[in-house]
């Protein structure tokens, strides 16, 4: 359990400038043994904090905390679709909000951690991520069809993922099946979708989204593949609420027309955001085996399509991990 003051005293540290132990203390009404003990806590989280005697605590760098408010004025007029829970730290928001669907919480509910701690990513990998270097949250979504009809929702997603960067400025993003966003080849947001109910229905997905919004050069150096983030981007800090009401506006039309209509309305659009089309790849299998071919495109059901010398083959997102030649 995290002490209750330490994401407070973080939210004064956000400003990315000095604070004695002395006016935290007073601003909190405690004693400075008391802020230094729920500084060591973050430390424990990881959490960087410079410390200089005489001169206070602060980050390394300014952070844009998360904040209901900003979220809700970011989505706009559908801000009534969501129920939105804004948490300091949490291990993962998928592994919450799968626990909290399975005990009922309502459609289109969004967890959204300033601090996620165990991040997971697709095929057993960890999503990394320090307080202030990535947007990490989870949205539910209900749905009548059972998980069966959801062959394509991955890529769905992709494409609001898209349509939200654009929005906000980031026009090169592309797709690479099932659901990674790049810029450049190199990973801007990840996706983890995971199902719970009947193959038959009723069903619920928890659609977990990782965007990196600043990446430290240390961490960079322990994701295993080429990495970028918002901030390399547009040369600015994004406001992660911004994105995120962003965001969550394109994933409730995409959703929306998803359950309609299913992928098929949204190929077009994901097939014209494709880094891989037409282009040579390896497919790497669960057995470990290694397949080559050339990307013919994915299907109505978000099936990848892949020439190889043994004619066309396809396959189903699972655990194949698709790698480029270029990247
Ligand atoms: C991937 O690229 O492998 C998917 C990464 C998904 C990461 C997000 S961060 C928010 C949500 N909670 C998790 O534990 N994982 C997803």
């Amino acid at each position: 359990m995290t002490n209750s003051l330490t994401f407070p005293i973080l939210k004064v540290l956000a400003d990315g400038r000095f604070h004695s132990g002395e006016a935290l203390a007073q601003h909190f009404d405690v004693t400075r043994a008391t802020i230094w003990n729920a500084l060591q806590d973050a430390e424990a989280l990881g959490i960087e904090i410079f410390s200089v005697r005489g001169r206070g605590y602060k980050l390394p760098e300014p952070i844009v905390m998360l904040d209901k408010q900003a979220i809700l004025s970011s989505i706009g007029e559908q801000r009534a679709w969501f129920n939105v829970e804004v948490h300091d730290h949490l291990e993962s928001t998928n592994t919450y909000l799968m626990k909290k669907a399975a005990s009922g919480a309502a459609h289109a509910t969004c967890i959204v951690a300033s601090l996620q701690t165990k991040g997971r990513g697709r095929r057993g990998r960890a999503w990394q991520a320090g307080l202030g270097n990535s947007l990490t949250f989870s949205l539910l979504w209900r749905f009548q069809s059972g998980a069966a009809a959801l062959s394509g929702l991955s890529l769905a997603i992709g494409v609001a993922l898209i349509r939200a960067l654009n929005e906000i400025g980031i026009q090169a993003a592309q797709l690479k099946w099932p659901n990674d966003v790049l810029v450049n080849y190199q990973k801007l947001a990840g996706i983890l979708i995971e199902l719970q109910g009947d193959m038959d229905g009723p069903s619920a997905a928890v659609i977990g989204i990782g965007i990196n919004l600043k990446l430290p050069e240390h961490l960079k150096r322990h994701i295993d593949q080429a990495a970028t983030d918002m901030k390399t981007l547009t040369g600015q800090d994004i406001d992660p609420n911004l994105i995120l009401g962003v965001l969550l506006k394109h994933l409730g039309d995409v959703l929306k027309d998803f359950e309609k209509d299913g992928f098929e309305i949204l190929r077009e659009e994901w097939l014209h955001y494709h880094a891989y089309q037409d282009k040579p790849v390896r497919l790497l299998m669960p057995d470990g085996r290694e397949l080559q071919g050339q990307v013919n495109g994915v299907g109505l059901d978000g099936i990848l399509l892949v020439q190889t010398a043994q004619g066309e083959q396809r396959f189903s997102a699972g655990e194949i991990s698709l790698r480029g030649s270029i990247a």
